[in-house]
């Protein structure tokens, strides 16, 4: 959702800058650019296409210069191109600009801008800001930037330089994440942690309207007013190796990898072993107040969505209170009926997302009680929700979403036991179990994961199907719809989930010989049920895939192929289902040449509506 970075010291920018935007690419990926100040003269380079491309236009030449700014962009307003990448400048190139965001109001204030004389250049909306900047601009770019920012409406982060004034960068963000890294003699803007992590681990997170200016050996502070304020900074303890491929071939195979230990360090801080293993859940202030609330909402978007569907399972079996669960761009332009009882969990791995904190401020409004399950510690949503629970994932860089979601499921399972134990619905005896099996999914993953092989010889012979159906019951729905989207958003093969049940309403219809439906059959009881759906599709010519327990044996005669995974509950494998889907559309991805780190038309964090 672009990626924007600036760099103020004692080194040449245009590396840094460079080196800053690589691990930004995962935000936004069709052009990129950037701006260099040197001697009083700003040089800017832009290129349609991956990072490369800018990098490639730029090797034979010196932009000298210890100030700049970058941009990797995913297209809002305009076609990817060159003159539509940013940074965007005023008609005297005096001040650049970049920006990650929508400015909503942007036709408007361009027609203003046309009617006071501006030729505009490009299509996007960020050349707007650009130009009411030098509009505004009377030898003072802070004050020129907070005249500017009364006129915008939308969401934005923003770097802006000026050619008068060479010891400065001015950042601002609204609804958009835009972080400022502390390093020795030098200052850094990025939109993200990765991309700091080489310079400095010291970060101040900017608040909503809240206005950063850098020098190289001080960054200031300003409310939208123009009122100098102090900040503390935070330190961020991320190995750098996390966001790094690691001998991995794409982020998201490393991120697949991580599970085991990823589901392990949700757990940890959060089992206590007193006289029986018991859950804490004191981060999120959990008490025995939570008894009276009458329902639980989950709002999410995407793959939290999908851990969410699982939520509301988990709820609903776990705690037996009722659950209702949303996906956020719906919720918040419907009339939803909440109250103060509910508990309203919203998650997201960014916590950047623009639908996802729209749902989150409108609950809040309603007074209700705001649980965010997150990845990113000091995001939006990590800042303004009541409560935070962290998957502690580590950083996903991969566009699709893996880890998170299997930590997000955790999370989840977390809070239903220790709500159904309050509600008198499981038993201390039946906790201690439960957590068991938690504490083991760690090591079934692993032992999933051992089995890559077979997976990706499987994904060799089928990445070829032009229909791909997913299909279950129950908790094994809610994986259908997650794996579906795995496989279409990497190696864009038609894919869809059904209930299982929902088969003969309608969806059979699209079945035939060119079909490979991969049923879950993981719900014993519905054992019977998934039988006669897998040999419906069968019987129409699809090739059938069985994901199933390693020692259930009733699907061999009928599945083409069966991926297996440990014994569990029933109601705790989703946690395991998915991963040999995550292979798969992994598998498939790289089989069909596509990159599966920077799928086509997408972008990690979806910052804008
Ligand atoms: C899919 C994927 C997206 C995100 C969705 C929400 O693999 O990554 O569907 O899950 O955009 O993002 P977060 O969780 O950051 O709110």
């Amino acid at each position: 959702m672009c990626g924007i970075v600036g760099y103020i010291g004692q080194e040449q920018a245009t590396p840094v800058l460079i080196n800053a935007l690589k691990k930004l690419e995962y935000r936004g990926y069709d052009s990129a650019g950037i701006a260099v100040l040197d001697s009083g003269y700003i040089t800017v380079r832009k290129a349609k296409g991956r990072l490369r491309v800018l990098e490639e236009k730029i090797a034979t030449e010196v932009i000298r210069g210890n100030l700049g700014i970058g941009h990797t962009r995913w297209a809002t307003h305009g076609e990817p191109s060159d003159i539509n990448s940013h940074p965007q400048t005023d008609v005297s190139g005096k001040i650049a600009v970049v920006h990650n965001g929508i400015i909503e109001n942007y036709s408007k204030l361009k027609t203003w801008l046309e009617n006071n004389g501006i030729l505009f250049r490009s299509e996007t909306d960020t050349e707007v800001i650009a130009h009411l900047i030098n509009f505004n601009y009377n030898g003072d770019l802070l004050a020129a930037v907070i005249e500017t920012i009364k006129k915008l409406e939308g969401s934005y982060a923003i770097g802006v330089i000026c050619e008068n004034e060479p010891d400065r960068i001015i950042a601002v963000r609204k609804d958009n994440p835009l972080i400022v890294g502390k390093g020795d003699g030098e200052n850094l803007i990025a939109s993200d942690v990765p991309a700091l992590l080489e310079y400095t681990r010291n970060v101040y997170y900017l608040d909503d309207m809240e206005i950063a200016v850098l020098y190289k050996d001080r960054v200031d502070f300003f409310d939208e007013y123009g009122t100098k304020h102090g900040k503390d900074f935070s330190r961020v303890d991320w190995d750098i190796s996390s966001a790094e491929k690691g001998g991995y071939e794409h982020f998201m195979l490393k991120e697949i990898h991580e599970q085991p230990k990823a589901l392990a360090n949700t757990l940890r801080a959060r089992i206590k072993t007193y006289a029986s293993k018991a859950i804490n859940l004191d981060e999120i202030g959990f008490n025995s107040g939570w008894a009276k609330a009458e329902r639980v909402v989950i709002t999410a978007c995407g793959t939290a969505w999908h851990a969410g569907v699982v939520g509301k399972y988990i709820f609903e079996y776990f705690a037996g209170i009722p659950t209702d669960v949303d996906i956020a761009s719906e919720y918040r332009y419907r009339n939803p009926i909440l109250n103060p009882d509910n508990i309203f969990i919203i998650i997201s791995q960014s916590g950047e997302t623009a639908d996802t904190l729209a749902a989150m401020r409108m609950a809040k409004k309603a007074g209700a009680k705001i649980i965010a399950v997150t990845n990113v510690v000091g995001s939006t949503l990590a800042r303004e929700a009541d409560l935070v629970m962290y998957t502690w994932a580590g950083p996903e860089i991969a566009v699709a979403s893996t880890k998170a979601f299997t930590t997000q499921l955790m999370c989840l399972y977390l809070i239903a036991f220790q709500f159904g134990l309050l509600r008198g619905e499981i038993t201390g005896d039946r906790l201690e179990k439960l957590i068991l099996a938690l504490e083991n999914l760690s090591g079934q993953a692993e032992k999933i994961l051992s089995d890559e092989a077979s997976v990706q010889r499987f994904a060799a012979r089928q990445f070829n199907k032009t229909k791909v159906f997913f299909m279950g019951r129950l908790f094994d729905y809610a994986i259908s719809l997650e794996s579906a989207l795995k496989l279409k958003e990497i190696s864009y093969t038609h894919s869809e989930a059904f209930a299982a049940g929902e088969l003969k309403h309608g969806p059979i219809a699209l079945v035939d010989n060119d079909t490979l439906a991969v049923a879950f059959c993981t719900q014993s009881e519905l054992f019977d049920k998934m039988d006669s759906s897998i040999k419906q599709v069968k019987a129409r010519g699809a090739t059938v895939l069985v994901i199933t327990y390693e020692d259930e044996d009733r699907f061999n005669s009928i599945a083409d192929e069966i991926f297996r995974i440990p014994r569990t509950y029933d109601e705790l494998t989703p946690v395991l289902s998915v991963i040999p889907c995550q292979l798969f559309a992994y598998y498939c991805a790289v089989q069909r040449g596509h990159d599966p780190d920077k799928p086509r038309n997408l972008a990690k964090s979806v910052t804008v509506e």
